[in-house]
């Protein structure tokens, strides 16, 4: 069935009050629309977790910075809709910039340590844009459990501090990173991409697969795994914005993993003009 598109603010609030009093469980996706197959993945999942799945479609302005590709960010709602009800969505909330940020608008949220590194470093003011909009999201539906893909792994830890920290009470689910058959890690800016391009994009995927395998086969120390992962951008003419492993949950530097530590490697680099992103577990 196709879902209910809600428009507005007060639209969102009476919909939720709904299935709250029916007792109803909401399940939350939060998204910026040109859904993908990690999209769906986590829509699938809310439905197995809760009775109803609502869902965002808001290219929200204030996660992207003055050169970023807010005006061009890839859009296509019609086909977003049939491919939220085949997963089962029940409502999408698509609302226009205007009515999240009316004039007067003037409150953000800031989550502090787990923002500053990586992608945070790179795109200042990113995660303050990610965390007011989620933090308004949550307030507006009130899910009892909401899904973020590990894709965007830094952003994920921004929202469980975030859920932590404001006493939201939300289960916040992470999902694993939905992928071609390639490797290629899907995301809706790989619509940016040539054939070309995407081509050399595969050296992300492969390079963390490398850091992995170097960390099966011994290698616990973080500079051999970095140059594993910068080998194969190297290779593949990507330019580099930032390769590190990371303690999973605490996101700071190691200089080695320590035995049964849960450690990441995570890497953003350019093909063209386009920055994509991935990760991947270290041991753990
Ligand atoms: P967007 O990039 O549209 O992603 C929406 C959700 O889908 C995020 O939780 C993201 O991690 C997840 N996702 C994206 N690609 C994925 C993949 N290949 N596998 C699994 N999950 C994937 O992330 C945002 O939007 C925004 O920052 C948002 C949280 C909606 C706030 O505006």
């Amino acid at each position: 069935m196709a879902p209910i598109v809600l428009r507005t603010v007060a639209e969102v609030k009476s919909w939720a009050a709904a299935h709250h009093r029916e007792g109803r469980r909401i399940a939350l996706v939060p998204t910026m629309g040109y859904l993908h197959e990690g999209h769906l993945s986590l829509m699938r999942e809310g439905r197995r977790r809760a009775d109803v799945v609502a869902t965002s479609i808001f290219v929200n302005p204030t996660q992207f910075g003055p050169n970023e590709d807010l005006s061009r960010y890839p859009r296509d709602f019609d086909g977003d809709l049939g491919r939220c009800a085949s997963a089962g969505v029940e409502a999408v909330f698509a609302p226009e910039p205007g009515e999240m940020y009316p004039p007067g608008y003037q409150t953000y949220v800031e989550v502090t340590d787990v923002s500053q590194g990586l992608c945070g470093a790179r795109r200042p003011g990113h995660f303050r844009g990610v965390a007011t909009i989620v933090a308004r999201l949550f307030t507006l539906f009130r899910p009892q459990v909401a899904l973020f893909g590990e894709k965007d792994y830094q952003q994920l830890q921004v929202i469980k501090a975030l859920n932590r920290d404001l006493y939201l009470d939300v289960d916040i689910v992470g999902m694993p990173t939905v992928r071609e058959a390639d490797g290629l890690a899907m995301s809706s800016r790989n619509a940016y991409l040539s054939a070309e391009q995407r081509q050399r994009a595969l050296a992300l995927s492969r390079g963390l697969r490398a850091a992995q395998a170097l960390y099966a086969s011994g290698t616990h120390e973080a500079p051999a795994l970095v140059e594993a992962v910068r080998r194969e951008l190297r290779a593949a003419d990507l330019r580099e914005d930032y390769v590190e492993v990371m303690d999973a949950e605490r996101l700071v530097p190691l200089s080695t993993v320590a035995p049964g530590q849960a450690a990441r490697v995570l890497v953003a680099a350019f093909s063209g003009a386009t920055r994509l992103i991935d990760n991947m577990p270290l041991g753990g």
